[in-house]
């Protein structure tokens, strides 16, 4: 049986218990580690869930054999950080496990993309998401797509990059929005830790768009409806 189990934003204590009754009984536990990050180590999960916790790579996750080979004969866990569909790149192991006619049980639990709510604005007005790459120079993706969703009064919400040890910060993200063209004096949110106690949410200008927690991230909002407004007003 393959288990994909989310096990949420902040730290070993955001597993569902469903997710953490299935950890359970696996064989082996892997942990997808590269497209975020838990405030807590990898000994505090192990020592909360009970068992070894295995570094997964890009490599091991996306190519998916060796992982799908061992979930046919015992049981495995992929816990992936946020929700299992948050990231664009755990559908394909999915897939192949279908494929293939594994046993497979999906454990869903909070992500970025439903956690911006504590800001106020609503999920159902933002529009495509997208991610600014830590390399950036001559990549114009991220900003074509705010202004698409700009057009339809939408809000844009950017995920930041992750490599190794680097987070991409809000003001690095702004920067590279201010050299697409983006006015500085743009309203945005920066948001920083969600799932803590204390996540750090700025209602701010771009050149001001600065928060202390991690991960981060940054939305552009659309048209605002005067509820959203309001809400806003608390991070101003
Ligand atoms: C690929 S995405 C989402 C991954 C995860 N599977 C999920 O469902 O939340 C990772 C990016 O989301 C943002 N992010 C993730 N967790 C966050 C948090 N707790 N607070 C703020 N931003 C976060 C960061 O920009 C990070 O680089």
């Amino acid at each position: 049986m393959l288990y994909l189990i989310g096990i949420g934003l902040n730290d070993e204590k955001d597993i569902t218990v469903k997710g953490l009754e299935a950890v359970k009984t696996c064989d082996k536990v892997y942990l997808e580690s590269y497209t975020s990050r838990l405030s807590c180590s990898k000994e505090d999960m192990e020592s909360f869930y009970g068992k070894e916790v295995i570094l997964a790579d890009r490599a091991l996750v996306e190519d998916g054999s060796k992982i799908l080979k061992e979930a046919k004969e015992k049981n495995v866990a992929l816990l992936v950080i946020g929700d299992v569909f948050g990231a664009t790149t755990h559908v394909e192991i999915y897939i192949e496990a279908k494929k293939q006619e594994i046993p497979i049980q999906v454990i869903h639990n909070a992500s970025v993309l439903n956690a911006v709510g504590i800001t106020g604005l609503s999920l159902y007005k933002f529009g495509k998401v997208t991610t600014i790459p830590l390399e950036n120079k001559n990549i114009k993706s991220p900003y074509e797509v705010y202004l698409k969703n700009k057009e339809l009064g939408l809000h844009t919400l950017f995920l930041l990059d992750i490599k190794e040890n680097q987070l991409m910060t809000t003001d690095e993200a702004a920067e590279y929005l201010g050299r697409m063209g983006i006015p500085r004096e743009t309203k945005c949110v920066a948001v920083g830790g969600l799932g803590s106690n204390d996540p750090d949410i700025r209602y701010v200008t771009l050149d001001n768009a600065v928060v202390n927690k991690y991960p981060q991230c940054l939305i552009i909002p659309g048209e605002l409806h005067f509820k959203e407004e309001e809400a806003l007003e608390f991070f101003a």
